[in-house]
Protein backbone atom coordinates (compact mmCIF):
# COMPACT_ATOMS: atom_id res chain seq x y z
CA UNK A 1 0.00 0.00 0.00
CA UNK A 2 1.29 4.05 0.31
CA UNK A 3 2.59 3.69 -3.09
CA UNK A 4 -0.61 5.49 -4.57
CA UNK A 5 -1.06 9.00 -5.60
CA UNK A 6 1.34 11.43 -4.35
CA UNK A 7 1.77 13.37 -6.73
CA UNK A 8 -0.34 16.67 -6.97
CA UNK A 9 0.83 18.28 -4.64
CA UNK A 10 -1.32 21.44 -2.96
CA UNK A 11 2.45 23.37 -3.33
CA UNK A 12 2.82 22.77 -6.63
CA UNK A 13 3.20 26.82 -7.96
CA UNK A 14 4.39 26.40 -11.27
CA UNK A 15 2.74 25.91 -14.27
CA UNK A 16 5.17 23.28 -16.02
CA UNK A 17 3.67 19.73 -16.63
CA UNK A 18 5.77 17.12 -14.95
CA UNK A 19 5.35 13.22 -15.44
CA UNK A 20 3.64 11.37 -12.92
CA UNK A 21 6.39 9.40 -12.01
CA UNK A 22 10.06 10.24 -12.54
CA UNK A 23 11.96 8.78 -10.36
CA UNK A 24 13.70 6.77 -13.10
CA UNK A 25 17.23 7.65 -12.02
CA UNK A 26 18.70 8.51 -15.82
CA UNK A 27 19.13 11.80 -15.06
CA UNK A 28 19.36 13.79 -11.13
CA UNK A 29 16.83 16.37 -10.33
CA UNK A 30 17.94 19.68 -10.20
CA UNK A 31 18.22 20.33 -6.06
CA UNK A 32 20.91 17.75 -7.03
CA UNK A 33 22.50 18.17 -9.76
CA UNK A 34 22.98 22.02 -8.59
CA UNK A 35 24.20 20.30 -5.29
CA UNK A 36 26.70 18.09 -7.44
CA UNK A 37 27.55 20.77 -8.92
CA UNK A 38 28.90 23.11 -6.02
CA UNK A 39 31.13 20.42 -5.10
CA UNK A 40 32.77 19.51 -8.20
CA UNK A 41 33.50 23.54 -8.18
CA UNK A 42 34.87 23.65 -5.18
CA UNK A 43 36.83 20.23 -5.49
CA UNK A 44 38.33 22.02 -8.28
CA UNK A 45 39.27 25.00 -6.14
CA UNK A 46 41.18 22.81 -3.54
CA UNK A 47 43.31 21.08 -6.25
CA UNK A 48 43.79 24.43 -7.81
CA UNK A 49 45.05 25.84 -3.94
CA UNK A 50 48.07 23.38 -3.80
CA UNK A 51 49.60 24.84 -7.01
CA UNK A 52 49.43 28.26 -5.68
CA UNK A 53 52.94 29.79 -4.57
CA UNK A 54 51.96 33.72 -4.30
CA UNK A 55 50.19 34.38 -0.98
CA UNK A 56 48.34 37.23 -2.47
CA UNK A 57 46.53 34.64 -5.14
CA UNK A 58 46.32 31.92 -2.33
CA UNK A 59 44.17 34.82 -0.22
CA UNK A 60 41.96 35.21 -3.27
CA UNK A 61 41.27 31.72 -3.86
CA UNK A 62 40.68 31.07 -0.33
CA UNK A 63 38.00 33.85 -0.17
CA UNK A 64 36.35 32.28 -3.31
CA UNK A 65 36.12 28.56 -1.44
CA UNK A 66 34.45 30.63 1.67
CA UNK A 67 32.19 32.14 0.07
CA UNK A 68 31.42 28.91 -2.25
CA UNK A 69 30.92 26.75 1.16
CA UNK A 70 28.81 29.50 3.03
CA UNK A 71 26.67 29.62 0.42
CA UNK A 72 26.17 26.29 -0.38
CA UNK A 73 26.13 24.71 3.41
CA UNK A 74 23.37 27.67 3.87
CA UNK A 75 21.15 26.65 0.82
CA UNK A 76 21.54 22.49 2.08
CA UNK A 77 20.78 23.98 5.85
CA UNK A 78 17.87 26.31 5.10
CA UNK A 79 15.96 24.10 2.43
CA UNK A 80 17.57 20.71 1.41
CA UNK A 81 18.60 19.38 5.23
CA UNK A 82 15.01 20.85 6.70
CA UNK A 83 12.56 19.44 4.26
CA UNK A 84 14.31 15.64 4.07
CA UNK A 85 13.63 14.97 7.28
CA UNK A 86 11.29 11.74 7.08
CA UNK A 87 12.97 10.61 3.56
CA UNK A 88 16.22 10.59 5.24
CA UNK A 89 17.68 9.06 8.06
CA UNK A 90 17.68 11.25 11.23
CA UNK A 91 21.39 10.16 11.84
CA UNK A 92 22.81 11.08 8.64
CA UNK A 93 20.96 14.66 8.67
CA UNK A 94 21.96 15.21 12.19
CA UNK A 95 25.66 14.49 11.18
CA UNK A 96 25.52 16.52 8.10
CA UNK A 97 24.74 19.58 10.46
CA UNK A 98 27.24 18.46 12.55
CA UNK A 99 29.72 18.72 9.57
CA UNK A 100 29.04 21.69 8.59
CA UNK A 101 30.00 23.26 11.72
CA UNK A 102 32.98 21.82 11.96
CA UNK A 103 33.83 23.15 8.05
CA UNK A 104 32.37 26.63 9.22
CA UNK A 105 34.63 26.73 12.25
CA UNK A 106 37.86 25.83 10.43
CA UNK A 107 37.00 28.40 7.52
CA UNK A 108 36.71 31.21 10.58
CA UNK A 109 40.47 30.29 11.69
CA UNK A 110 41.89 30.51 8.71
CA UNK A 111 39.66 33.51 7.81
CA UNK A 112 41.40 35.28 10.58
CA UNK A 113 45.52 34.26 9.25
CA UNK A 114 47.19 35.24 6.57
CA UNK A 115 48.31 33.16 3.88
CA UNK A 116 52.11 32.28 4.76
CA UNK A 117 51.79 32.54 8.79
CA UNK A 118 51.90 28.80 10.12
CA UNK A 119 49.37 26.08 9.33
CA UNK A 120 47.63 28.49 6.97
CA UNK A 121 48.58 25.94 4.04
CA UNK A 122 47.41 22.93 6.25
CA UNK A 123 44.27 24.27 7.75
CA UNK A 124 43.08 24.99 4.02
CA UNK A 125 44.64 21.69 3.12
CA UNK A 126 42.86 19.67 6.43
CA UNK A 127 38.84 21.37 5.02
CA UNK A 128 39.73 20.30 1.89
CA UNK A 129 40.02 16.74 3.16
CA UNK A 130 37.22 17.05 5.46
CA UNK A 131 34.62 18.52 2.61
CA UNK A 132 35.52 15.80 1.04
CA UNK A 133 34.68 13.30 3.44
CA UNK A 134 31.65 15.27 3.92
CA UNK A 135 30.91 15.07 0.06
CA UNK A 136 31.13 11.73 -0.29
CA UNK A 137 28.56 11.15 2.89
CA UNK A 138 26.22 13.26 0.31
CA UNK A 139 26.61 11.58 -2.38
CA UNK A 140 27.65 7.93 -1.92
CA UNK A 141 25.73 4.89 -2.92
CA UNK A 142 22.95 4.69 0.26
CA UNK A 143 23.93 8.22 1.30
CA UNK A 144 21.87 11.79 1.50
CA UNK A 145 21.09 11.68 -1.79
CA UNK A 146 20.17 8.70 -2.60
CA UNK A 147 17.94 8.75 -0.04
CA UNK A 148 16.59 11.71 -0.94
CA UNK A 149 15.81 10.86 -4.31
CA UNK A 150 13.92 7.91 -3.08
CA UNK A 151 12.06 10.32 -0.82
CA UNK A 152 8.50 12.36 -1.70
CA UNK A 153 9.60 15.93 -2.07
CA UNK A 154 9.66 17.05 -5.24
CA UNK A 155 13.19 17.86 -5.90
CA UNK A 156 13.31 19.77 -9.18
CA UNK A 157 11.01 22.30 -7.43
CA UNK A 158 13.30 22.32 -4.68
CA UNK A 159 16.18 23.05 -6.94
CA UNK A 160 14.13 26.44 -8.84
CA UNK A 161 14.23 27.57 -4.86
CA UNK A 162 17.87 26.52 -4.45
CA UNK A 163 18.84 28.60 -7.46
CA UNK A 164 17.17 31.58 -6.64
CA UNK A 165 18.33 31.75 -2.66
CA UNK A 166 21.70 30.64 -4.04
CA UNK A 167 22.04 33.98 -6.06
CA UNK A 168 20.51 36.17 -3.32
CA UNK A 169 22.99 34.63 -0.87
CA UNK A 170 25.99 35.03 -3.35
CA UNK A 171 24.80 38.77 -3.71
CA UNK A 172 24.75 39.22 -0.12
CA UNK A 173 27.66 37.24 1.43
CA UNK A 174 30.24 37.82 -1.80
CA UNK A 175 29.11 41.78 -1.56
CA UNK A 176 31.13 41.84 1.69
CA UNK A 177 34.15 39.56 1.09
CA UNK A 178 36.46 42.47 0.81
FE1 LIG B 1 26.47 19.38 3.09
FE1 LIG C 1 26.76 19.46 -0.15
Amino acid sequence: MATAAKSASSKTKSAKPRKATRRTGRRDPLAIRLLKQDHREVEKMFDEYEQLEDNAEKLALFNQIALALKVHTQIEEEILYPEERGDVEDDLIDEAYVEHDGAKKLIAEIEAMKPGQEFYDAKVKVLGEYIKHHVKEEEQPGGFFAQAKKGDEDLDEMGERMQARKEALMAELGGKAH
